[in-house]
């Protein structure tokens, strides 16, 4: 039994909610450096209960196991808790009770806290608890503490990186072997990377998640899942991977978090974004291979910074936890409380037709005369600047014709400046209707993020 709360030398009691691949770790951690975790925290931290759903799948937790999470998270002998169990409900609804009744919570629960972290915030604030979740975005690497308390004197500008393991390696994949999406996809499903349903992770979904909750804390303004757009990379094809060597850059999928200064009237807003796009192979986020995850980010006094590594699995993301776990034991112990995070800020969130990048546009179109004047016409009516032209195949063009073009027509790829998602994409429309086109192959997105000189 508690000889005490933690202000008198007390333990540090935690209930964990969910005993899964990442639970059965805080588990095993817990217990294997419980000295540790005493001498880091200034008291012993004891597991006060763990509740799941089958009991009988964990024997070795004997007399700490309950199903009823309810009963735990309000119990007076608990301090912290530790959720694991994902998804908004009945999550939502412990996490608040628990809060209420005056416990800190230490979640890694990235869907929930992108669409009600403003709810679990108010009922932290509230009883004066910590609310902490540093596991919920890029597993293992240290990245919300750092922009919620390191950064916390500077002014950030971008956040992007790759927090999708999932995704990256079937991108990493699809450009290693030239393989097809569907064919990666299997590999990633065989190994283990990928689940049976992959929605949450190939459209987008997850990252998009944690989108909202990098640009909330980057920007101290509250964004949510339905601020993000979001497109994921089921239709990235190997001729896009290749399209995409062929002007020196990869494909990845970004979640970009970006401030835009205000001008002419427009007050200052952000955006935040979830789409595969092709990025410099120069850029440090091209190297990213694999499930690996990395973020890059730039703020005005301390420039660029990047963080890396694992951004998932049961250990890695234990790791995230216990660091929570820790700072709110120290708390405990010490009598106080951690930093919140703020919303003070409340930037307006810009619609994705406002956001201005580059893009790649691949048309297969008739080859002769005036067709290539006809379509940059268009794109100049949309007001979308031209950065390079590129034909290969037709009639008299100096490169064979691709093996998959019908006779007559050319393989046309545009790469423009900078322009917004509306006027881009009132163009690819007009272009899928022109009478020269025969078909819009693919439209990417060409992220430089902030370093000159990309190809073309
Ligand atoms: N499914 C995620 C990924 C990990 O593939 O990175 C949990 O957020």
């Amino acid at each position: 039994m508690n000889a005490g709360r933690p202000t008198d030398g007390g333990a540090v009691r935690v209930a964990l909610l969910g005993c899964g691949t990442v639970g059965s770790e805080i588990v095993r951690l817990l217990r294997e450096q419980a000295a540790e975790f005493a001498a880091r925290a200034g008291a012993p931290v004891e597991l006060a209960g763990v509740a799941v759903r089958r009991p009988h799948k964990h024997p070795e937790l004997g007399d700490l196991l309950t199903t009823d999470a309810h009963a735990l998270v309000t119990r007076p002998d608990v301090d912290v808790v530790v959720e694991v169990i994902g998804g908004i409900e009945p999550a939502r609804t412990l996490l608040l009770e628990a809060l209420k009744a005056g416990k800190s919570v230490v979640t890694a629960n990235k869907a929930l806290l992108a669409e009600d972290g403003a709810a679990l915030a108010e009922a932290a604030d509230s009883s004066g608890a910590d609310l902490f979740y540093e596991a919920s975005v890029a597993g293992a690497i240290p990245l919300l503490r750092p922009l919620r308390e390191s950064l916390a004197g500077d002014r950030i500008t971008r956040v992007a990186g790759i927090v999708n393991g999932t995704t990256n390696f079937i991108l990493s994949a699809m450009t290693e072997s030239g393989s097809s999406y569907g064919d990666a996809l299997e590999e990633a499903t065989r190994l283990g990377y990928a689940e049976a349903d992959p929605s949450a992770d190939v459209d987008g979904y997850d990252a998009a998640s944690k989108a909202a909750i990098l640009a909330s804390l980057a920007f101290h303004t509250r964004v949510t899942a339905a601020d993000v757009h979001c497109e994921g990379i089921r239709h990235v094809s190997a001729a896009d991977i290749a399209a995409a060597a062929g002007i020196g850059c990869v494909i990845k999928l970004l979640a970009i978090c970006e401030r835009t200064p205000g001008d002419s009237g427009a007050p200052e807003s952000v955006s935040a974004r979830v789409y595969p796009a092709m990025i410099p192979a120069a850029h440090p986020l091209a190297g990213v291979d694999g499930a690996f995850n990395a973020v890059f980010v730039e703020a005005e006094a301390a420039g660029q910074l990047m963080f890396y590594g694992q951004g998932a699995g049961g250990a890695p993301t234990a790791s995230a936890v216990l660091g929570d776990v820790v700072a709110v034991a120290r708390n405990l112990v010490g009598g106080g409380r951690g930093p919140r995070e703020s919303a003070y800020a409340s930037l307006p969130v810009l619609p994705i037709g406002a956001v201005a990048t580059r893009y790649h546009v691949s048309l297969e179109v008739a080859d002769r005369a005036g067709v290539l004047a006809a379509i940059a016409g268009e794109f100049a009516r949309h007001g979308v600047s031209i950065a390079a032209v590129r034909q290969s195949g037709g009639n008299g063009g100096a490169e064979p014709r691709p093996a998959d073009a019908a006779p007559g027509s050319a393989r046309l790829v545009v790469v423009t400046h900078a322009a917004p998602e509306s006027a881009l994409a009132a163009t690819v429309a007009v272009l899928a209707g022109h009478d020269a086109v025969r078909a819009v192959d693919s439209v990417l997105r060409v992220e430089d993020l902030g370093r000159k000189g990309v190809a073309p």
